[in-house]
């Protein structure tokens, strides 16, 4: 059996933690077992083995990962990255600090800076990155933890006691042999497209839409250091300098639309087209350049409501419980917020021995409750924004248009600070919502002319019960167990 270890460096180490260590390479046995060290999965093991719990990391490919997701990382996230004393990972990859948005209407921008930090003049930060390039520090981190080993292996499935369905362990494939990992806790962080959600999370993903992504060399951005989102007749392009030299720009394209169909040049032929001449002059030529070097790259965008961890020995965490949309690229922000939440809940003041399989539950069941606060702000905020963004009818379109001019007044501090991950109140959420939707409903009579009265106080009654369409199903979703 050959078994890729990654050890932590030597340095003076307790007896207790010099046998703790070989229970993990060689008896394959820890505290707790994490599938996955991605952005869940490792600031959760450096939280824990901080608190001084043995934990084995496994993940499938430890080569850094290529991929188009998680580049841009709220302030929210960023203080959640503090609470994990995991700020250091932000350093030497060449992250951009973000202070805010610049929405961009049909052609008219409106700023849209993050609230000032509190006690200060300055704005907090965000910051936009490669996405391999951070996952690579936080691995790191936790390969520097003395209390957490860090294995190359493929999780295959979930070991179970035959007689009380308790989850025990994993069952892996390490360089084409099996293999197993025995943890008091399991805990799946492995992704969006998780082996273990089937089994065990009573919901599946619903896609509605996918990102196409390319990378822009040396973008001109209208507003540096901004998320730039670009409204057009289309459904909406985010654009974000994640490098020194370059721009990320992420195209939704919703399922099945007419212009991106193989018949009018496919999803190349709809960037083309109908794309490349919504976005501004400036950002074109590069966008152009790497429409033409055809390395277009996509991801499915996928809603997932959470539900409360009741399997004894298993904790299922990060993409794998709980999806929403990333127009607002907020699933960082929530996965190392639950990071920090569990990592409270769990400690061993409150939760001694994890074997205390009732005990986790009825911390996991807390953690279902106690993450809404920041969770369900950004879940609900980032389905909400996309109907509107997104919009498909004509209803969709005047809240489309009452939204830009709610930040066109500047009301902003509130919406942006949700969006944000600074502001965890629901209800300001609701609050806001239901303002936009009222600003709506007022610019599209003050802004037709009057004759237009009659038909428009109908309409304003279709458009209030859109605004309620778009918003309700997804705060049942965040009311449930
Ligand atoms: C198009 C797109 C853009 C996004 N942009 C942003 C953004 O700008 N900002 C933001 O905050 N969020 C963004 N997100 C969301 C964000 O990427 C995720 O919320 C975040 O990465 C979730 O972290 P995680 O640890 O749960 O999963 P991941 O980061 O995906 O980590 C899962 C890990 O598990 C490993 N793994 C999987 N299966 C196994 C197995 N069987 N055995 C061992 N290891 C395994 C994987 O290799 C991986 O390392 C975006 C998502 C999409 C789809
Ligand atoms: C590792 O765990 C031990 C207990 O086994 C604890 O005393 C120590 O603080 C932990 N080390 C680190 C670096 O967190």
């Amino acid at each position: 059996m050959t078994t890729t270890l990654v050890e932590a460096p030597a340095e003076p180490v307790t007896k207790a933690r010099d046998e703790a260590e070989v229970r993990r390479r060689v008896h394959h046995e820890a505290d707790v077992v994490i599938v996955g060290a991605g952005i869940l999965g490792c600031a959760l093991a450096v939280a824990l083995g901080k608190q001084g719990r043995s934990v084995l990391l496994l993940e499938r490919s430890l080569k850094e990962p290529d991929r188009i997701v998680g580049e841009l990382l709220q302030p929210g996230g960023v203080r959640a990255l503090e609470q994990l004393g995991l700020s250091d990972c932000l350093k030497d990859i060449d992250a951009i600090p973000t202070r805010g948005y610049d929405v961009i209407y049909h052609g008219v921008p409106v700023q849209i800076p993050y609230p000032k930090l509190e006690g200060s003049s300055s704005v907090s930060e965000g910051c936009a990155f490669h996405h391999g390039r951070f996952v690579m520090k936080l691995r790191q981190a936790a390969m520097d933890c003395p209390n957490v080993t860090v294995v190359e292996t493929t999780a295959v499935s979930l070991v179970t006691s035959p007689h009380t369905n308790q989850v025990l362990g994993v069952d892996c494939t390490t360089n084409g042999s099996k293999d197993c990992y025995f943890g008091q806790l399991t805990v799946a962080a492995d992704g969006y497209a998780s082996k273990f959600r089937k089994e065990y999370h009573p919901h599946t993903p619903k896609v509605k839409s996918k990102f196409f992504a390319l990378e822009l060399i040396d973008a001109e951005l209208p507003m540096p250091n901004h998320g730039h989102i670009v409204l057009s007749d289309n459904a909406p392009v985010l654009l974000y300098q994640i490098g020194t030299h370059e721009t990320r720009a992420l195209i939704d394209i919703p399922e099945n639309l007419p212009s991106a169909s193989v018949k009018n040049g496919g999803v190349k032929g709809h960037l083309r087209n109908v794309v490349l001449p919504s976005l501004p002059k400036s950002v074109q030529p590069s966008f152009l350049a790497a429409l033409e070097k055809n390395q277009l790259r996509s991801m499915p965008n996928s809603f997932l409501p959470s539900s409360t961890n009741k399997t004894p020995g298993l904790v299922i965490l990060g993409d794998a419980l709980n999806m929403r949309h990333p127009l607002t690229g907020g699933g960082m922000t929530v996965a190392l917020n639950d990071a920090v939440i569990v990592r409270d809940l769990l400690s061993p003041e409150n939760v001694p021995e994890l074997s205390d399989t009732k005990k986790v539950l009825k911390q996991m069941s807390a953690f279902h409750w106690k993450r809404k606060n920041s969770a369900s702000v950004i879940n609900i905020l980032a389905q909400a924004l996309y109907s509107l963004f997104a919009a498909d009818d004509d209803n969709l379109r005047v809240l489309q248009r009452g939204c830009f001019r709610y930040f066109e007044l500047g009301v902003i501090e509130g919406p942006v600070g949700l969006l944000a991950g600074l502001i965890k109140q629901p209800l300001v959420l609701f609050w806001h919502f239901f303002a936009v939707a009222f600003l709506s409903i007022w610019v599209m009579i003050s802004e037709d002319p009057l004759y237009m009265l009659p038909v428009n106080i109908l309409r304003s009654i279709a458009v209030f019960w859109t605004a309620c369409v778009v918003i309700f199903p997804y705060i049942f979703a965040e009311m449930k167990a």
